[in-house]
């Protein structure tokens, strides 16, 4: 324990002259877009791959130490039980990642796996499992909310693919992607959509449930989640139209799911169908559920070993008593919230030269804007950092059907298996600079921008007919203005 703490204090004395000199040019608020300005040449874009790095530019010195230290806890390799450094300890025994930022590449998205490439861990991404209800017993669980979907059976809500010495992990995830023609209506250009096909493969614990339902998703981006968190629910509600009074094809709903302190059923902001309530409980249900790392939400050691798991279960687990009969303490899973909660986005670029103006212009136009609201104010019952600011984030966090090509039929609360959250489109022209690639989508599918629209379906048809038939020099603006983003 004392180890730890040394090593953390070392930390926060050496970052923060850093972390002051990346402040500089960065706003946590992103600017808007028609303030926005150039980045300051001191901004950490001279290391253009740590553009969401930065911490919210008014943090106290004080917070900016608990970000330092949360930073580190998100760094953090956790080993497994038992070991010396008991601080560091009670990984798994089945986990998917041994650090926070191992999916989190950089504070970036992740990226999707390759075909057949099954000797490597999968990465930066999660395979969710589930079953339809089999019971009325658990339909009834479901319709409560208290629960988003019923695990599989033998291996629970998410597939493994590493474990700790002596315990097999679960399986390996392999894609095969099919690729698909799209051709523009003034017939400029073909582009080819890659449709990805998952399967679970050199499962060691029996076959899957015949029933499973598989869902792939990529690590999203960290920065503005704060922001996110401190949008006014009554604006949220304020855009959901389920029933599509106003007749513009667009329904959008909130996601409704279980707040573990609450005890409660709240809307859900957090996940590609916004399946978690705060960030507290997301990151807490990633320690145990991506590391196997309990803390006082979930404090089971065996992390997501199912009942049916019975080696899994018996392993060594790190829970100790100084540390709240958990393997992450109350403290240390505060640390990291600090952290998720204060990565600040970088303001837009290259505000006003005329091809970004026209395509945001466009961007309204085809009705992009009706799910990607682009601004908010903050409320002032948010900390102080994400208090009361005009923010730019461009997502309404509402729940959309986005037809059959993007359907995972795999609900999660109330969402459905066609459903998924809007997500976010501030730093997206960054992800190139931050990830090395442009993958998008929730299962980083889409290859680039083009091809991210060119997926929209269901309440987003239209839109996208009314972008296929834009003129290509139009298309190339709008595309450039969601790459200033
Ligand atoms: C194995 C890869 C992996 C690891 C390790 C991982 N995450 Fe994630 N993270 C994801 C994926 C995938 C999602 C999207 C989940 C969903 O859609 O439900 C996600 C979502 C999130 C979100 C919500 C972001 C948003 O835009 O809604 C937060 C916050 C988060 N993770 C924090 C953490 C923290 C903190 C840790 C370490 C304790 C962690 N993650 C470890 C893959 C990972
Ligand atoms: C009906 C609501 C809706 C409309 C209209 C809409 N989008 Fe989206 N958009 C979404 C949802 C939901 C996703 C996530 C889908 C997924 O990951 O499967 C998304 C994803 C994206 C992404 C990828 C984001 C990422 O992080 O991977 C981009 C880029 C994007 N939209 C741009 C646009 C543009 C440009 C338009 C206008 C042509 C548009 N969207 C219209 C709902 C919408």
């Amino acid at each position: 324990m004392k180890r730890f703490y040394l090593v953390l204090i070392i930390i926060a004395i050496a970052a923060p002259t850093a972390t002051i000199a990346t402040l500089l040019g960065f706003s946590q608020a992103q600017a808007s877009p028609a303030y926005a300005s150039e980045p300051h040449p001191d901004a950490p874009y001279k290391k253009p791959e740590r553009a969401f790095s930065s911490p919210s530019a008014n943090l106290t010195q004080e917070e900016q130490m608990a970000f330092t230290l949360g930073r580190s806890l998100f760094k953090k390799i956790w080993v497994s039980s038992p070991s010396s450094t008991t601080a560091s300890d009670g990984l798994g025994p089945l986990y998917n990642a041994r650090s926070c930022l191992r999916c989190h590449i950089r504070n970036g998205r992740g990226h999707p796996i390759e075909t057949n490439n099954l000797k490597n861990p999968a990465g930066s991404i999660i395979m969710r499992l589930s079953i339809p209800a089999q019971t009325p017993q658990q339909q009834a669980m479901l319709d409560a909310g208290k629960i988003g979907v019923i695990p599989e059976p033998i291996y629970g809500t998410q597939l493994q693919d590493l474990s700790v010495q002596g315990l097999q992990a679960e399986g390996r995830i392999n894609v095969r992607y099919q690729e698909i023609a799209v051709r523009f209506p003034d017939d400029t250009a073909t582009v080819s959509l890659r449709k990805p096909e998952y399967r679970v493969e050199q499962l060691q614990y029996g076959p899957l449930h015949a029933e499973t339902q598989l869902s792939l998703r990529v690590a999203p981006p960290m920065i503005g989640l704060g922001l996110l968190a401190a949008i006014k629910e009554t604006d949220i509600i304020a855009n959901e139209d389920p029933d599509d009074h106003n007749h513009d094809g667009i329904s959008g709903r909130t996601n409704h799911v279980w707040d573990i302190e609450q005890q409660q059923s709240v809307i859900g902001r957090f996940g590609w169908k916004a399946g978690n309530p705060t960030l507290k409980q997301q990151n807490n249900a990633a320690l145990h559920a991506d590391m196997g790392i309990s803390s006082p939400m979930f404090p089971k050691g065996a992390g997501e070993c199912t009942t049916q798991q019975i080696r899994c279960q018996a392993m060594p687990n790190g829970n100790s008593a100084h540390l709240d009969n958990a393997e992450a303490s109350a403290q240390i899973v505060d640390w990291i919230e600090f952290y998720t909660r204060n990565l600040a986005v970088p303001a837009q670029r290259n505000t006003t030269t005329k091809t970004v103006i026209n395509g945001e212009k466009l961007f309204t136009q085809i009705g992009c804007q009706q799910c990607h609201t682009p601004r908010y104010v903050t409320t002032g019952d948010a900390p102080a950092a994400q208090a009361n600011q005009t923010i730019w984030p461009y997502t309404d966090l509402l729940l959309h059907d986005m037809g059959e090509g993007l359907a995972d039929h795999r609900p999660e609360f109330v969402a459905t298996g066609r459903e998924w959250r809007t997500p976010p489109l501030w730093g997206i022209g960054l992800t190139q600079a931050v990830s090395q690639h442009t993958q998008f989508l929730h299962d980083g599918r889409a290859r680039n921008l083009l091809e991210a629209i060119l997926w929209h379906g269901g309440e987003a048809e239209a839109s996208k007919r009314r972008f296929m038939q834009l003129t290509p020099s139009n298309r190339h603006h709008l595309i450039t203005f969601v790459e200033s983003l």
